[in-house]
């Protein structure tokens, strides 16, 4: 598919990180190259891919997820979970903007989360780049199990409100 061709809005209601199809035709106009990339169609060399996953399991001490093999971006959307390696680290955060909780999107050309809303960025690691929220991502609690990582969905840590929480909320690698 060209960059120029007209993208089939009906066809990404289930893309990763749109929300829902009114917000999608809304925010194509922030820019095609933005769309492209949810789309996944065209990424460059050092890009971050994005996609869908499902939890291994799920039981009382978290969601068990596979430790994902490369820098990417994953998307639990049963669970709200976004997992990100990056830089030989692992997050999980909400899906969900810290400002008013609208779904956030990741844009691999800017390398960014991105809210659709009011436009708020987020670097890989869930730092606050700009808009109108005023602390990164939310993050969640995660561990290290074996080849894989536990998230514990009711354990999430605010940036501004648990500061060394967030800050430990990460699995390394090496
Ligand atoms: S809801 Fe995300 S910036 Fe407002």
């Amino acid at each position: 598919m060209n960059i120029n061709d007209e993208v089939n809005h009906d066809d990404c209601n289930s893309c990763p990180l749109v929300t829902n199809r009114r917000d999608f035709l809304r925010d194509a106009a922030v820019g095609v190259a933005g769309v492209v990339a949810t789309l996944g169609i065209a990424r460059s060399a050092a890009a971050l891919p994005v996609s869908m996953i499902k939890a291994v399991s799920r039981g009382k001490a978290g969601i068990t997820y596979a430790i994902p093999a490369a820098d990417s971006v994953q998307i639990d959307r049963d669970n709200e979970v976004i997992l990100a390696r990056y830089q030989n680290s692992v997050y999980a955060f909400n899906l969900s903007c810290p400002h008013q909780r609208t779904a956030l999107r990741w844009n691999d050309v800017d390398k960014q989360f991105q809210c659709p809303k009011h436009h708020s960025k987020y670097d890989p690691k869930g730092d606050f780049i700009s808009g109108r929220a005023t602390r990164g991502m939310d993050r969640l609690a995660i561990k290290r199990q074996g080849a894989s990582v536990v998230v514990d969905v009711d354990q999430m840590y605010k940036e501004d409100e648990d500061t060394p929480q967030w800050n430990a909320a990460l699995v390394k690698l090496a």
